[in-house]
């Protein structure tokens, strides 16, 4: 333990300068000092098993070599050209030939943007206004993603609420919301309005839960249907599900797909993806002045972003990467399970193997509402117990990284029968 409290000095810094303390992102309580493999530090020096990995761009670990020193090769030729790049264009290509849908590919810096972007170009194919997202589908921080993202107040479907102040009436209405996972609700729903919605957009695992059998299968034939763009957020589950994503794993193909995270090796870089006769929305001169989504970013196709990305898939491409990764997500799962029982705790393990929680609740999780119905109270006493014993994780997903060694398993098992204990009814 630090004789000085390093952290609590950062704290106390970040409180002057940054509103509630911190990036908004994540717990203002800890400061990260630096991360190597598959662990993090605290500014005290307090060391982690990391499950929250950036929030997913780190699947390989924190400081992975390779992508160090392809990062490291580029930075002396140049950090950001704004011009398109050698690098850039060959991550496209790759992209392309992994990911399903892929046929062409634009370039942002985050997650949200694509998503925005995304949803525009389904406006801009179809000439429609409409929305329609799912119930707690996260899609960045645009207005219309804004809307029923965490609502607290829940409303009748399909009316959208906004989670964000500063949302125009204008948009509000240009959003309808679906329960995930209800196929009833959206055959019914898209036969009254199917003609007026420009794209769908989800999730195809929303949040940390999966989609049921049937679901993803049932969106995609109400799109084609009703001529509806099916609009694919892989932002988490890209090169994270399998090296073509979630639309791999599924085997359901969206018309686009929004990419960020994993693509970037931990940079910012992230991507709308889809088929050439939509993409082409982004061509002036393909469409014309009147359909042309205008669209362009400052560090859009970055280098050094660009090689990290390279680098990163290209370790990815390698045989028996995808198993190992369930291989030990599986284990954690396990873990996760055999404890919560055996304390005797309602729980249910939700999600994927490359990406899932723990939901304190005895009925099964399909969509937002469960989840909001869960217990809350004792999913942040049992978060707290597990940072207390070197596990670093969100409180609402837990990312097992490629980096995990058999004694970050230990260290991870004698946290969870810790934090297991000192919920136990
Ligand atoms: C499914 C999903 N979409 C979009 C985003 C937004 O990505 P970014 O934070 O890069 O804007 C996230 C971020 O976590 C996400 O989980």
């Amino acid at each position: 333990m630090n004789r000085i409290d390093t952290q609590a000095e950062w704290i106390e810094r970040a409180k002057a300068v940054l509103p509630a303390a911190g990036f908004g992102n994540f717990d203002p309580g800890i400061v990260i000092r630096e991360g190597k493999g598959s662990r993090v530090w605290d500014e005290n020096g307090n060391e982690y098993v990391d499950y929250l990995i950036g929030s997913g761009p780190m699947l390989l670990g924190h400081g992975n070599e390779e992508v160090e020193e392809a990062v490291l090769s580029q930075i002396p030729k140049g950090m950001t050209f704004f011009a398109n790049n050698a690098l850039g264009i060959e991550l496209a290509e790759e992209i392309c030939r992994a990911v399903p849908c892929a046929e062409q590919l634009r370039y942002v810096s985050t997650g949200g943007e694509a998503d925005m972007y995304a949803m525009r170009l389904a406006r801009a194919y179809t000439g429609r206004e409409k929305i329609l997202k799912f119930e707690g589908g996260y899609h960045g921080m645009s207005a219309e993603a804004q809307m029923s993202l965490a609502p607290s107040k829940l409303v009748n479907f399909p009316q959208a609420v906004p989670d964000s102040a500063g949302i125009p009436e204008a948009v509000r209405d240009s959003v309808w919301a679906a329960p995930f996972n209800d196929v009833d609700f959206l055959r019914s729903f898209m036969n009254e309005h199917g003609n007026d919605i420009a794209g769908i957009i989800v999730e195809p695992l929303q949040r940390i839960i999966p989609p049921a059998p049937g679901f993803l299968e049932a969106v995609r034939e109400e799109c084609d249907k009703y001529g509806v763009i099916l609009i694919f957020d892989e932002v988490v589950t890209g090169f994270r599900f399998a090296y073509g994503g979630a639309q791999e794993l599924y085997g359901v193909t969206p018309d686009v797909a929004t990419l960020g995270k994993v693509i970037g090796g931990g940079f910012p870089l992230a991507a709308i993806v889809g088929r050439e006769d939509i993409m082409r929305h982004f061509d002036k001169g393909a469409v014309g002045a009147e359909n042309w989504l205008m669209q362009l970013g400052t560090l859009s196709g970055n280098p050094v972003a660009s090689i990290a990305g390279l680098k990163t898939l290209e370790i990815l491409r390698r045989p028996g990467t995808y198993e190992k990764l369930r291989q030990l997500g599986a284990s954690l799962m396990n873990m996760f399970s055999d404890h919560l029982s055996k304390a005797g705790t309602a729980h249910q393990i939700v999600g994927d193997e490359t990406l899932f929680d723990i939901v304190f609740t005895n009925k099964p999780v399909n969509n937002y509402r469960d989840v909001l119905n869960a217990d809350a109270t004792t999913n942040s006493k049992f978060n707290d117990v597990l940072r207390s014993n070197q596990v670093f994780k969100s409180p609402g997903k837990t990312y097992p990284s490629l980096a995990l060694t058999e004694d970050d398993l230990s260290i991870t098992e004698n946290a969870i029968s810790k934090a297991a204990q000192a919920i136990s009814p």
